[in-house]
C-alpha cells in the first residue's frame, strides 16, 4: 500500500479552518471542496493516459488524453458527497458511482445502505472519496467492494486519517494495488472512535445532524 500525507502550507491552513469547531457548514463545505482538488492533484498522479496528436493554431504536437475505461470516482455517502465536486472539477471525464455506508455508533462496524456502481469494474482505476479514515472499517469495506467487482487499483482520498485505521487497512489489503492520500495523519482515535484532534463528525458538519 502506498500512503501519501500532504505536506503543503495551504493544505494545512485550510485543514486548520476545517478543524475549528466554530467554522459554519457553508464554509466547511467550501473548504472541503478546495482541499479535495488540492489532494486530487497528487492522487491522480498515476491516472492512465495515452498520447494523442493534436493541432494547435501554430503546429502539430503530441499531448495526453485520459484512457478508457474511464476512471471511476466513488464518494462514500454521506460525508464523501461533500468531496465530489472538488474531484470532478479536476477529472471531468470520470464516471461516478455511489456507496452509502454508515458506521454503528456503538460497535463502530460499517454497513452498506445504498449502492449504485457498475457491475463490472475490470481494468478500472477507482478513486474513493471519504473525508475520515478513523478505524478504517468503512474505507476497507469500500475497497473490498470495488476489488470484488474487478477493480484494478483503488486510490482513496481522505482529509484526515488515524494511525490505527491506516495500519489496519495496510494489513488487510496486503498485495493489492491500494494508495491512500491524506490531508493529514492525526494522533490517534479516542474511546468513541473519533479522530483526535480531528474535526468531529464530518457528515454532521457538512450537512447537519440526523436524528
Ligand atoms: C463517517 C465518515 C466515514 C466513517 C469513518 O461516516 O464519513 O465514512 O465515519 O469511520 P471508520 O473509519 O471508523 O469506519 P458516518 O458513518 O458517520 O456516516 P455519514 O458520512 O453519513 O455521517
Ligand atoms: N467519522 C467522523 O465523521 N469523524 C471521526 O472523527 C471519525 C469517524
Amino acid at each position: 500500500m502506498r500512503v501519501h500525507v500532504a505536506d503543503h502550507p495551504l493544505i494545512t491552513q485550510k485543514l486548520t479552518m476545517l478543524r475549528e469547531a466554530t467554522t459554519p457548514s457553508p464554509t466547511f463545505r467550501a473548504l472541503t471542496e478546495e482541499l479535495v482538488t488540492l489532494l486530487a492533484y497528487e492522487a491522480t498522479r498515476n491516472v492512465r493516459t495515452h498520447e494523442v496528436t493534436i493541432m494547435t493554431p501554430v503546429a502539430e504536437t503530441v499531448g495526453l488524453a485520459i484512457s478508457e475505461p474511464r476512471p471511476l470516482i466513488v464518494p462514500i455517502l454521506r460525508a464523501g458527497l461533500g468531496m465530489l465536486e472538488g474531484m470532478v472539477k479536476l477529472v471531468p471525464g470520470a464516471e461516478v458511482g455511489f456507496l452509502g455506508m454508515v458506521r454503528d455508533h456503538d460497535t463502530l462496524e460499517p454497513s452498506v445502505y445504498a449502492e449504485r456502481l457498475p457491475d463490472q469494474l475490470e481494468g478500472r482505476q477507482c478513486f474513493v472519496l471519504d473525508p475520515m479514515l478513523a478505524t478504517g472499517g468503512s474505507l476497507l469495506a469500500a475497497i473490498e467492494f470495488l476489488f470484488e467487482r474487478g477493480a484494478d487499483d483503488v486510490t482513496a482520498i481522505c482529509l484526515l486519517g488515524a494511525p490505527e485505521g491506516l495500519e489496519m487497512i495496510e494489513k488487510a489489503t496486503a498485495g493489492r494495488d491500494v494508495t491512500i492520500v491524506l490531508g493529514a495523519l492525526d494522533e490517534k482515535l479516542n474511546e468513541k472512535g473519533y479522530i483526535v484532534p480531528g474535526l468531529g463528525d464530518a457528515g454532521d458538519r457538512l450537512y447537519g445532524t440526523v436524528g
